[in-house]
């Protein structure tokens, strides 16, 4: 059957993928609530179209960071994608290539900075860096990124510690042992999340690995240490932003980590108003949580996002057939968003504007 939305990949992944896998993909912390959230929250946004506006060609293209790009949608980092398909991260930054995307690496990725740059050397890709104790190895990812010719450092900020995500503790989550953290492989910080008799493989490994004294003065320390621009994901408020425009970083991800950290945090989408307000003008702001329509991306916008990133959508694209899987999940996106767009009375980007939505409760007044 043919898949036409990302709930449609979704449910076939569900069926492909084995359980700890799967569980790892999907859940959120606690009772899961922003998990709901993130996507509740866009459905409360309603959009105002503008009719009679000749909208014969759209044009999605844009410009982030010096980068061109076909569309403002980009696959954020997520963790071990061979888990989902042996194509893993070279596969999914192929298709984001393939879509004129830009691709976010994690550190935590089963293919190393290297693999990648030599599977998607036409990509766009920026590298998510987890700061270790070991301060050494966290320098030598820095310039390993450089090196291979990604484009930007994404600092995640929400995760000096891990989130309680029940079904992996209770499923005692672990890396299958064909494969590895591959950052790692052969040197200190051993890329190995094994088998833990307490709790989550990946949590144990965190608290053992992530330098959890992490604070702003470190943002500087990382600014100075590399040209390429820093920007910080998983922030949620108008004072980190606030923050991050003051330690010298060029973008702000406004995300709550897919709602994996603290449970009943805001949706991204309902923080997003606040962080643009602040520093909208001066920082690219970009988001990601529980986006999976077209109109979720063009809501987005509206509120004053240049840049959306999609976390489990890649993941159920790429677990239902690999980098082809991913190609088709970015071009049922793509087409929902130009749908959008051409209904809402746009042709490009800069016509979306911040009128064009509004909150469902005007609407019950
Ligand atoms: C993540 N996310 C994440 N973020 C990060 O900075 N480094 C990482 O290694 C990971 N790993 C990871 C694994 C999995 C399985 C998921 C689902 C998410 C968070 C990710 O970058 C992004 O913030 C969310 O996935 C966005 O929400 P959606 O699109 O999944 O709703």
């Amino acid at each position: 059957m043919a898949l036409v939305c990302v709930e449609d990949f979704e449910k076939k992944a569900h069926s492909v993928l084995e359980k700890n896998a799967l569980d790892y993909y999907r859940s959120g912390a606690g009772e899961q609530f922003t998990l709901q959230l993130n996507r509740d929250a866009f459905r409360r946004i309603r959009i105002r179209p503008r009719c009679l506006r000749d909208v014969s060609v759209i044009d999605t293209s844009c410009h982030i960071l010096g980068i061109d790009l076909r569309w403002p949608l980009g696959i954020a980092p997520s963790a071990m994608q061979k888990l989902a398909h042996p194509e893993g991260e070279g596969g999914n930054a192929r298709a984001a290539g393939n879509a004129g995307s830009i691709y976010i690496l994690s550190t935590l990725s089963t293919m190393s900075i290297e693999e990648v740059a030599a599977a998607a050397p036409n990509t766009n890709k920026w590298f998510q860096l987890y700061v270790y104790k070991d301060r050494s190895l966290t320098e030598q990812m820095v310039r390993r990124a450089e090196k291979a010719n990604f484009k930007a450092i994404v600092l995640t900020v929400d995760a000096p510690i891990f989130g309680q995500r029940r079904s992996d503790i209770r499923n005692k989550f672990n890396l299958p042992p064909h494969l590895h953290l591959a950052n790692f492989q052969g040197i200190k910080a051993d890329g190995v999340i094994s088998n833990n008799e307490a709790t989550s493989g990946i949590n144990a490994y965190v608290s053992s690995q992530f330098d959890s004294t992490l604070t702003w003065k470190d943002v500087t320390w990382l600014v100075n240490l590399t040209k390429l621009p820093i920007i910080v994901k998983g922030i949620l408020t108008r004072e980190d932003a606030v923050l991050a425009r003051e330690f010298g970083c060029a973008g702000v991800i406004v995300s709550n980590h897919g709602a994996r950290q603290i449970d009943t945090v805001p949706a991204s989408i309902e923080a997003l108003p606040e962080i643009v307000k602040a520093v909208g003008n001066d920082l690219v702001v970009m988001l990601d949580g529980g986006v999976t329509q077209g109109n979720d991306i063009f809501k987005a916008l509206a509120l004053g996002a240049k840049m959306v990133f999609v976390g489990r959508a890649a993941l159920w694209g790429l677990a239902c057939n690999g980098q082809k899987g991913v190609e088709d999940l970015l071009g049922v996106l793509k087409k929902d968003f130009e749908i959008t767009l051409g209904l809402s009375g746009c042709q490009r980007l800069h016509d979306i504007t911040s009128d064009m939505v509004t909150h469902e409760s005007t609407y019950a007044k």
